[in-house]
């Protein structure tokens, strides 16, 4: 009887555990491991659709989350974890875009274009950080050209 009960007991345990380690696994990979940046404000991309190799830019890059992610204000969220919610950029960021260019384009400065539109504040995040990289350590693969980035459409 006894040996019963300790028996049934073992197996509400290792459910429970089955249960966690499930979920705890679900929520860590809430974030793909590399995202595709086709993002839904564009109703036509004009390049080829970027990939940012998330997991590898925290873990094997060692980038913290703050480096990419803040808030309104532009504050680095540092104290994120895998499994929060975040905002895309483009809920802030929100033209589609870069800035117009041309003599009847808006005069903005580069702050005004970065906060306005989308493909400025990536590129300047993305590029701004592999010029540094690339201008620490020459071999580092971190892209800084056009086409590294964007493959070639239908590919
Ligand atoms: C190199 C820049 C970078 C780093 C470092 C980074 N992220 Fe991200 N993350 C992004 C970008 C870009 C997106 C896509 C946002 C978008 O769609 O606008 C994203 C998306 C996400 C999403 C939403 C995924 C989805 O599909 O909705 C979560 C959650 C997230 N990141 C959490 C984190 C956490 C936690 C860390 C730190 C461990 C982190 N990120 C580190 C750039 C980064
Ligand atoms: C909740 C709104 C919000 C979200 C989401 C957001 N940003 Fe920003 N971002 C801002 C604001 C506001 C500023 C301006 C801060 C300032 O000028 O002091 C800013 C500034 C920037 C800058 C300029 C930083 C500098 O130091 O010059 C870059 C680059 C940038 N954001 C990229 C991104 C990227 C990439 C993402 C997505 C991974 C993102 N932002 C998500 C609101 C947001
Ligand atoms: C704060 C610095 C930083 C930011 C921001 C950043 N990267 Fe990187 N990126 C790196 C480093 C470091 C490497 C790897 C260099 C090496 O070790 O060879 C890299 C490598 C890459 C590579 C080539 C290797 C791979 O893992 O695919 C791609 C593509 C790339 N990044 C895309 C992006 C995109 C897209 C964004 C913006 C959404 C971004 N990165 C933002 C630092 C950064
Ligand atoms: C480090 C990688 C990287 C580099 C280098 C880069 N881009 Fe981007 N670009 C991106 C990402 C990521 C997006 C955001 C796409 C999304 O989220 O939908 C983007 C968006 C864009 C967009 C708006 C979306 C579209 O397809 O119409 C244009 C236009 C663009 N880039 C042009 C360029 C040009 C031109 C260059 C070279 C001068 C360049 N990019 C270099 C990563 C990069």
């Amino acid at each position: 009887m006894k040996q019963k009960r300790i028996l049934r007991l073992t197996a509400v345990v290792f459910a429970v555990v089955f249960v966690a380690g499930i979920t705890g696994l679900y929520a860590g990979t809430n974030v793909p491991d590399d995202i595709k940046m086709e993002n839904k404000i564009y109703s036509k991309h004009t390049k080829g659709i970027a990939t940012l190799s998330h997991k590898k830019h925290a873990e094997d890059y060692k980038i913290g989350c703050g480096e990419c992610h803040h808030d309104e204000k532009g504050k680095k969220l540092t104290n994120l974890k895998a499994g929060d919610a975040v905002k895309s950029c483009a809920e802030c960021h929100s033209k589609p875009g870069q800035a117009p260019k041309g003599a009847d384009a808006p005069k903005l400065s580069k702050k005004e274009k970065i906060q306005q539109y989308h493909a400025e504040s990536v590129h300047a995040n993305c590029i701004d950080c592999h010029k540094d990289v690339k201008k620490k350590d020459k071999s580092k693969n971190a892209p800084t050209t056009c086409k590294e980035c964007h493959p070639k459409k239908g590919k």
